[in-house]
């Protein structure tokens, strides 16, 4: 025994001469609840993750050998107090089959039937400078003492950006596969007064819908069983905030999101003595993973931040960490464009494209982006039955193919980018014909359509294969495309893989990642062609996705009035580089509210630009040339945001750049009731000491609509950020934007 405990000492001091993170508590900490009649093995070791604002500290308790969340919030002047602590803190990564009373984050089956699982601290790393940037990977891996499986968990933390990236890898080398149960990304433990969490839900149209709730004793989960999508329904995003509501500039808020492209649950699950786990992860939910020997099971990542200012501070935490690290080319400059999908549908030629192609040198945007209802030939894409999955042009709407539209385009000086939905099939196509056993179905059931189509079995390999040569295919025939628009319009049902036969559990996760492998693939070969992400509106972001994508579709909802709430919702957890809005003729607003929405992140138009009066093209020129000058702010800038559209009839945002030399404030009034008094607004995120000065643009060519103007004229920012404008008309639908230079 003596002998076990002095190597054990040894072992524990050498990691620490190699490891300055880890440190030995001194005096050791007494036992945790539960284990006091165990003899003490070893000191704890402490573990200490975290950035520039956060510490996320974790205890390998010397006495069971298990690891611990000791702290987890707001950087603490020294660790010493926590050293001394007799409460080992709260299992990092609870197994089950054990002592586990609660939620587990991992469930195991061995292969000899024995459900249980048992995680011990062994060691730990960590390196610097991951991928270039001021990231810290640490890694704790964790062993069962009586069978060989282990897990290690990785935290990736962002300094500068206040972000951590947790996942974990599962493995093991036992004889047979093992299957896992649960298998979280990760499981963070709070304890506080009160917890209230905002969910973001919707549908179809109606996306992000904020709600607010306090959570009690028991378990809410928040989750997805879409297969293809992460959100719909929900969003695979969250807010907690701790001890009480938090709102944009107070409070602490735990802000998270999880980077997969498929179902995802998280878990909050208040216990007896009112403390709070939360587990994120890939949803569990009838995806048992029978995992071979040798095989890495690794989860997707949960990104979070915590913030001790309030959620506007966690927001712009993410949105800086999305811009680096989280969004293709987050930091790098967007193609505005004309769509043609809500101004033609499926009803085009060539003709008429080609003089779309002349509207869209007209409005002044980059790129012109032609939707569905290009392809197929026996069963023409003529409307949304038939053609999805046959990939080659319509004979009869573009008797000279794409090449012909690509070249028109460079003619006429603007780039060309296109729709295609690679992933589905409808049962009238020539894919359908040729290929059933490519489709994900149950053999003996009636087939079930969303969108009149059905989802490809991606785990199949040869799916993969056409899936990748499909776009590989287009793009080497015409290299001229400059964008792509990825829909995906349906979620799975009657599920059935004839590939994964008698694995069906795996689909969920396999389709997911054999996605990933596909846009890799693509990646390696065009690394940066913007390509949108899309799916029946906004259903489909997530960071997983994000990696591979520049931007994507918010809403199908272009209605302005709508699409406040929409944007404001995604403000939350995406920037607005990756967020694209198009101003088109859903709403009953004015062109200038439209347009004012739109500009609020990657602006782009669907509409039909030959119906413009004069001064309506003008305007949108006039609008175009603005944000191709404040789209770096826009984009790339802080976003506060000020007035909320749920709790006033106006919302106000404004994005400032880095340097606090340029601002644009977005203001909205959405009803007006009669003597209707809005307050003065306090702008934010300004230099106090410097001067700017305050230009309106989108200014109506005819007749105004917006209360006072405050153009033309200087405040200091110490005036602005304290006494405030006036942003406040009596026009229900009005709105203003302020270019605000110092
Ligand atoms: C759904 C998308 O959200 C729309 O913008 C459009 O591309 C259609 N699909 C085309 O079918």
């Amino acid at each position: 025994m003596k002998k076990i405990l002095f190597t054990l000492i040894l072992i524990f001091s050498l990691i620490l001469i190699a490891n300055p993170q880890v440190q030995p508590a001194q005096p050791p900490a007494g036992p945790p609840p539960g284990i006091q009649n165990q003899k003490p093995a070893a000191p704890d070791v402490f573990i200490t993750t975290g950035t520039k604002s956060v510490d996320l500290i974790f205890r390998v308790n010397g006495r069971d050998g298990r690891l611990y969340q000791a702290y987890f919030g707001k950087k603490l002047a020294n660790t010493e107090s926590l050293k001394q602590s007799r409460d080992a803190g709260h299992p990092a990564y609870a197994t089950f089959g054990t002592d586990n009373l609660f939620e587990p984050a991992i469930r195991a089956v061995h292969n000899d039937g024995n459900p249980s699982l048992e995680l011990k601290y062994v060691s730990q790393s960590f390196e610097t400078g991951t991928g270039g940037s001021s990231a810290v990977l640490n890694k704790i891996l964790l062993k069962d003492p009586e069978y060989p499986f282990e897990v290690t968990l990785f935290i990736k933390t962002f300094p500068d950006e206040d972000v951590i990236e947790q996942w974990a890898e599962i493995k093991h080398t036992e004889k047979k596969p093992v299957t896992i149960y649960n298998y979280a990304s990760s499981m963070l433990h709070f304890d506080a007064e009160q917890y209230w969490l905002t969910q973001f839900h919707g549908d179809w149209a109606e996306e992000m819908k904020m709600a607010e709730s306090q959570l009690t004793a028991g378990i809410k989960i928040l989750d997805t069983k879409l297969g293809t999508r992460a959100h719909m329904y929900q969003t695979p995003v969250f807010m907690l905030s701790l001890n009480g509501k938090s709102d944009e500039a107070s409070g602490e808020v735990l802000a998270g999101t999880l980077g997969w492209s498929g179902n995802f649950r998280f878990l909050f699950e208040i216990d007896e003595k009112g403390s709070l786990r939360v587990i994120s992860g890939i949803n569990p939910f009838a995806s048992e993973y029978s995992l071979e020997p040798g095989k890495i099971f690794k989860t997707p990542s949960m990104i979070f931040t915590y913030s001790a200012a309030g959620k506007g501070q966690a927001s712009r935490n993410l949105h800086r960490w999305a811009q680096k690290y989280g969004v293709l080319d987050g930091t790098g400059s967007r193609l505005t464009l004309l769509n043609n999908w809500e101004a033609t549908g499926f009803n085009f030629d060539e003709k008429k494209l080609t003089a779309i192609l002349d509207e869209t040198k007209l409005l002044g945007v980059d790129l012109f982006l032609l939707d569905d209802g290009w392809f197929a030939n026996k069963y023409p894409r003529n409307n949304d039955r038939a053609g999805l999955g046959d990939w080659q042009e319509n004979k009869a709407k573009l008797p000279n193919g794409l090449g012909y539209l690509v070249k028109e385009a460079d003619n006429k000086g603007v780039k060309f980018g296109i729709w295609i939905e690679p992933e589905m099939v409808n049962p009238k196509s020539e894919l359908y014909e040729n290929h059933p056993d490519w489709i994900l179905k149950l053999p003996n059931r009636p087939e079930h359509y969303y969108r009149n189509q059905l989802v490809l079995d991606l785990t199949n390999p040869k799916v993969q294969e056409f899936v990748f040569n499909t776009v590989d295919g287009m793009l080497t025939k015409n290299p001229g495309i400059a964008f792509i628009k990825w829909d995906c319009n349906r979620m799975m049902t009657n599920t059935y893989s004839p590939y994964l036969k008698d694995k069906q559990s795996h689909v969920y996760i396999d389709y997911v990642n054999n996605l990933y492998n596909i846009l890799d693939r693509l990646r390696q070969k065009y690394p940066k062609l913007p390509i949108m992400l899309c799916s029946g509106g906004g259903g489909r972001v997530d960071y997983g996705a994000l990696k591979y994508f520049t931007e994507f579709w918010a809403s199908d909802n272009t209605d302005a009035l709508e699409r406040i709430y929409i944007q404001w919702g995604y403000s939350y957890f995406f920037p607005a580089v990756s967020v694209c809005n198009h101003v088109t003729s859903w709403g009953k607003q004015s062109l200038k509210f439209r347009t004012d929405v739109a500009m609020m992140g990657k602006m782009g138009f669907d509409i039909q630009v030959n119906e413009m009066t004069e001064n309506e093209l003008k305007f949108c020129q006039n609008a175009v040339t603005s944000y191709k000058r404040l789209n770096d702010v826009i984009l790339h800038g802080d976003l506060y945001r000020i007035v909320s559209p749920y709790e006033e009839n106006r919302a106000v945002m404004m994005y400032v750049n880095e340097a606090k030399s340029k601002a644009v404030l977005f203001g909205y009034i959405l009803n007006a009731r009669y003597g209707e008094n809005f307050n003065r607004i306090r702008l934010q995120g300004l230099d106090p000491a410097k001067t700017y000065k305050i230009q309106e643009i989108n200014v109506l060519t005819e007749g105004r609509r917006f209360g006072p103007s405050e153009s033309g004229r200087s405040y200091t920012g110490d005036y602005l950020m304290n006494v405030g404008l006036n942003i406040g008309s009596a026009t229900p639908l009005s709105s203003v934007v302020y270019e605000i230079t110092e």
